[in-house]
């Protein structure tokens, strides 16, 4: 189908639009704390499908569940103590929680996995949407598949325009890469993708917290993900990308170094080494972690719409705070990461 996508601010006005067109099984895109998502009815599989094809997801790769309040959860998850204590110390915010489905969750919005993802998004524009509709919303990132997730409506309406019929413009998205999404299924709490909520945060929780292996490199010939998400090609800029992390002045001098050899290339790089890159064609990433995650999904884009051909980029060590920006830099590299 074909829309005439528009693109609104959030106000009470658009959001009973954006709940009615939900209630008829569209999809509408909404921003979030993380990133922008692009929602529909959780539990109408033509709805969920609708998401699949708008953002040609391949349908083994399973959705998370938006919810503004806990009780929408009965009857579709089995939640244990560890989920409870969970979402008293982090919902609302951006913590997705992977829990035993029943079989009220259709097989398309969990692609299969017995396992339903099920977060409680902290922004009031999702709030009051989740609220307005009352429905569990199925949602994952607004962008097109392989593409770095919108952390603003301008960059889903790049990736959807006429796929959608509605985009809620809320402003940029305070986190800037997804909701750490932790798998409760198993003995011990583990963590399939990093965010804002740490390992060491749901450790003081939980007492226990692994990290799948797959966060930090690729995975090896045979090993089946954990999550599917993770075998898929992810946050790709069009330019190939080369990360380097050591001392600042010797991120400086390779990255000065490169620039000098390589055709069209662009520098991204934290904003304490800026001054020492003179005048080549550099972007910052902030100077935390926290500020990387916040600017790395719209710098990518931006190098993309400059046409930029490579990419030489600093990075943190992928530890503590860092580690959801780094396994977001680590996959937009394809895995090129050199200590200098
Ligand atoms: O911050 C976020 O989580 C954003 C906003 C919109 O809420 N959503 C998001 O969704 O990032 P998505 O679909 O782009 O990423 C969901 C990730 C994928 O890697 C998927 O494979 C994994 O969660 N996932 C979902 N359900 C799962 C399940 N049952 N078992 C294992 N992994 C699952
Ligand atoms: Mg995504």
């Amino acid at each position: 189908m074909i829309f005439d996508t528009r693109c609104l601010p959030a106000d009470a006005e658009s959001l009973l639009l954006a709940a009615e067109l939900l209630r008829q099984g569209r999809v509408v895109a909404f921003p979030t704390e993380t990133v922008y998502g692009l929602g529909a009815d959780a539990l109408n599989e033509s709805a969920v499908r609708a998401i699949f094809a708008a953002k040609e997801r391949p349908a083994d790769n399973p959705l998370i569940v938006h919810v503004w309040r806990r009780e929408q959860l009965s009857g579709l998850c089995a939640v244990t103590e560890a989920a409870e204590r969970l979402m008293d110390a982090f919902w609302p915010g951006p913590l997705t929680l992977l829990m035993e489905k029943t079989p009220k969750v259709p097989d398309v919005t969990t692609a299969g996995l017995p396992s339903v993802a099920m977060r409680s998004p902290d922004h009031p524009v999702a709030r009051a949407l989740l609220k307005a509709c009352d429905l569990p919303i199925a949602a994952p990132s607004a962008n097109r598949s392989g593409r770095p997730s919108p952390t603003s409506a301008a960059h889903v309406l790049e990736d959807m325009r006429g796929r959608i019929p509605l985009i809620l413009d809320g402003g940029e998205c305070r986190v800037g890469v997804e909701s750490t999404v932790l798998d409760l299924t198993g003995e011990i709490p583990t963590v399939l993708r990093p965010g804002a909520v740490t390992p060491r945060m749901i450790a003081g929780i939980t007492g226990q917290c692994a990290v799948a292996p797959s966060v930090m490199r690729p995975l090896m010939e045979g090993e089946t993900a954990p999550s599917p998400g993770m075998k898929h090609k992810h946050y790709a800029p069009k330019a190939k990308m080369t990360v380097y992390i050591g001392a600042d002045e010797r991120v400086a001098r390779v990255l000065r170094e490169q620039y000098d050899r390589t055709e069209n290339a662009a520098l991204l790089a934290q904003t304490q080494v800026l001054p020492l890159l003179g005048d080549r064609r550099a972007f910052s990433i902030g100077s935390t972690p926290a500020e990387g995650a916040h600017l790395l999904f719209q710098r990518l884009r931006e190098m993309d719409d400059l046409g930029v051909s490579r990419i030489f980029a600093q990075g943190w060590e992928p530890e503590g705070d860092a580690l959801a920006v780094m396994n977001r830099m680590a996959r937009a590299a394809g895995f090129d990461i050199v200590h200098v």
